[in-house]
């Protein structure tokens, strides 16, 4: 319950102007900005840097540079050029080759064809540079559209792109077998919207169950998924049922967020498991921070603190 609670509030936040006001003068201030711990930088060199460091301790990436629900056609198309110039650096810096998008970045609530050639662009250029591309899940008012498009472009010859699931809405089962059919990536998630009961279970405890049963879905039906939680539970339900399954440490990897759980981080490395690490950059961090306030609220003790210390 307190999850459901602590998403509507700082759901509700991030609609604040003054918040957002203040979140945008303290939060990337260097050093010490509070959203530092979340957010690899403000710019693409400061996410590489953070991406090599995080190489460096064994772990793989997936680079999103931070928009989401732009309104004008302008603004896609400048998120699909900075995401093409992503392309390029990500190569030229030797980095993996591995980043995560979302459709409402690229234009998908203003003009869904428009969307969609943004992301075949996208696409183009991450093939050539043998780079993979995962779309981000959104609220459900954009589940349709994104499975739609996955569809559309995975049936003109995409193989380079995947896709995200999330355990809290009641339809991603027969969602999972869709995307599974297809052949496509699928990254499991709980979810991080506030979702109306009609749709989502609301307890932790419902989420959970059916987290575990995905999991195990994917494990068995679907092409090297990506089991996405800090939660330890449901990472040991994956390890058990790997385990009895005999699946070969390589068949899939966890992914946990920047920032989040680093000592979760160390732990799945330490196990030999593939891990990748989901580094976020760019100046549009605040609405990705605010959901990671409303999942943990404890979180907000570690910003109040930080704002203290100045
Ligand atoms: P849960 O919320 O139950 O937390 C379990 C434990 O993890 C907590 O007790 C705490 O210890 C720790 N924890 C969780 N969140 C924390 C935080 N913010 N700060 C500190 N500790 C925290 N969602 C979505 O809707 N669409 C998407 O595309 C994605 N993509 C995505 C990629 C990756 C790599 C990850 C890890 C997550 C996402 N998510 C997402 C977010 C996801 O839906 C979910 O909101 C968060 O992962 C939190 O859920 P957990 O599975 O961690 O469990």
């Amino acid at each position: 319950m307190l999850h459901a609670w602590s998403r509507a509030f700082f759901n509700r936040l991030a609609g604040s102007s003054t918040i957002k006001r203040l979140a945008s003068r303290y939060g990337m201030k260097q050093p010490g900005g509070f959203a530092r711990r979340f957010v690899a930088g403000e710019t693409l060199e400061e996410a590489i840097a953070a991406a090599r460091a995080v190489e460096q301790r064994g772990m793989m990436t997936t680079l999103n540079y931070l928009g989401e629900r732009v309104q004008s056609a302008a603004a896609a198309q400048a998120a699909t050029r900075e995401y093409l110039a992503v392309v390029e650096t990500v190569l030229a810096a030797g980095i993996g080759r591995n980043l995560s998008v979302k459709l409402t970045q690229l234009g998908l609530e203003t003009d869904r064809t428009a969307c969609t050639a943004n992301l075949k662009q996208v696409l183009d250029a991450a093939e050539r540079a043998q780079c993979f591309i995962r779309i981000d899940m959104e609220n459900s008012t954009c589940t349709d559209a994104t499975l739609d498009i996955l569809e559309a472009v995975w049936q003109d010859g995409y193989r380079n792109v995947g896709v995200v699931l999330q355990s809290y809405l009641y339809r991603s089962e027969s969602d999972v077998r869709r995307v599974s059919r297809l052949g496509a990536r699928i990254r499991l998630v709980k979810g991080a919207y506030m979702e109306p009961k009609t749709i989502a279970y609301q307890r932790k405890a419902d989420v959970d169950a059916s987290f575990v049963r995905l999991m195990r879905v994917l494990l068995t039906e679907s092409v090297y998924p990506a089991i996405a939680t800090h939660d330890r539970r449901m990472i040991d339900a994956t390890y058990a049922f790997a385990a009895e399954r005999g699946l070969p440490p390589d068949g899939f990897e966890f992914q946990l967020l920047y920032g989040v759980r680093r000592d979760l981080q160390a732990a799945v490395r330490d196990m030999g498991s593939r891990l990748r690490i989901y580094m976020p950059f760019g100046r549009e961090w605040f609405p990705y921070f605010m959901r990671r306030l409303g999942e943990r609220p404890a979180n907000v003790l570690f910003v109040v603190r930080s704002l203290s210390e100045r």
